[in-house]
């Protein structure tokens, strides 16, 4: 890093811990420059300097994430993730389920944090549908003792455990309306009221929200508050599905590759020229998730030191004709046959056989109700 002094003698200048006066530049040149040029030179190399810490942070959040990538899609997102992280302006990150939504979020937080390691900021996550609505509002902004039945103590809340840190709210479209109001108060005044006191309380928290739904026509709908809508995307970051980033396939799966190779203790050295074919042409309607779930699968088949298209079912009938011929229909029998064996495989459990094919409850509902199918198809 640089800084620097003057004197009666000129400019000092300390580069990396070496330190330059203008007339020991005027030596290294070996020519006479004024302080202006000096002053710039110095200043490029401090900009440098900047520059390459800033790389360095950035790496080691992306290596600590593990988010990879190589599309230009996804590079565009990790510019503006960089770009965000300092400020504290609400961010909503849509994209289909398993696209790497609470990646990036993880990734803004961990960026915006990056200072050091001793202060960590907290990072606080919530699944909306994960938690009873009847629930929520007590869980987000906690509860005087005696508010309800059944509280006998005082509970702080997901909140104000956010407090100088991140609250990220993930799948939003799914907080009911009437917390909706709480919510718009926190982003618009940040306080709020736990429940049955009238205290209010203050904090300071980055809010970054997530969703696979489309919001907006659930404001058409008045399924959710307009109001709120417009708070929440001051920033908004869609992550593409994976079918629309295809130069991110192959580095997500060697990356997977040798994650769960490792963690297996199996010494598999790639894919075969055809799996990575297939890998490239399917359409991965479970995203990341899904692409995650197959690889992992076929580390745990495979007996030899490669990954053939015989470790991948899923891949392998698509293998079977040509590249241009994987045309739309033959890559919905694949996805329908896909589901019938999961939903048969789990005895129609909704739940299990959407964790076997690596997407999320409601897509499996959507694409049954697509293509026709029920619980025992
Ligand atoms: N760019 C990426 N690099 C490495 N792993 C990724 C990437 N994107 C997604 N993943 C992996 O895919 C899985 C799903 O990612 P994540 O949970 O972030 O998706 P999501 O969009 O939040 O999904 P959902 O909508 O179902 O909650 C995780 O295991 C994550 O590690
Ligand atoms: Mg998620």
């Amino acid at each position: 890093m640089m800084s620097s002094l003057a004197d009666a003698s000129g400019c000092w200048f300390q580069v990396n811990g070496l330190l330059y006066s203008s007339c020991s530049v005027h030596i290294l040149l070996g020519i006479r420059v004024n302080k202006d040029v000096i002053r710039h030179i110095v200043r490029r190399i401090f900009d440098m300097e900047y520059l390459k810490v800033e790389n360095r942070q950035l790496k080691d959040v992306i290596r600590k994430d593990k988010l990879i990538y190589r599309s230009k899609a996804m590079q565009d997102i990790m510019r503006t993730v960089k770009k965000v992280a300092p400020v504290n302006t609400p961010i909503l990150i849509t994209g289909k389920s398993g696209s790497g939504k609470e990646l990036i979020a993880e990734a803004i937080h961990n960026l915006g944090n990056s200072a050091g390691t001793e202060n960590r900021k907290p990072l606080i996550k919530i699944n909306c549908p994960a938690i009873p609505a009847t629930l929520l509002e007590s869980e987000l902004f906690g509860y005087q003792k005696g508010a309800f039945t059944g509280a006998t103590t005082d509970f702080k809340g997901k909140v104000r455990l956010a407090d100088g840190g991140t609250l990220f709210l993930d799948e939003i479209g799914d907080l009911p309306l009437n917390i909706q109001p709480k919510l718009l108060r926190l982003l618009e005044q940040k306080c709020f009221e736990p429940l049955g006191s009238t205290t209010t309380v203050t904090i300071n928290t980055r809010i970054i929200c997530s969703t696979n739904q489309d919001l907006e026509s659930m404001v058409e709908k008045g399924l959710f508050r307009e109001d709120l809508f417009y708070r929440i995307n001051a920033i908004t970051i869609n992550i593409p599905p994976l079918r629309n980033r295809r130069e991110d396939i192959l580095p997500l799966s060697e990356f997977f590759l040798s994650k769960y190779s490792e963690e297996m203790g199996k010494k598999i050295t790639g894919f075969s020229e055809g799996v990575k074919r297939a890998l490239m042409s399917y359409d991965w309607p479970g995203n990341v998730r899904e692409l995650r779930n197959v690889i992992e699968r076929a580390v745990v088949l495979s007996g030899g030191q490669g990954i053939t298209l015989s470790d991948i079912p899923l891949l392998e009938s698509q293998e079977e004709c040509p590249e241009e011929q994987v045309g739309e229909s033959k890559l919905k029998d694949l996805e329908k046959k896909l589901l019938t064996d999961a939903l048969r495989k789990c005895n129609g459990n909704i739940t299990a056989a959407a964790g076997e094919v690596g997407i999320s409850r409601n897509t499996l509902r959507y694409r049954m109700k697509k293509y026709n199918l029920t619980r025992t198809s």
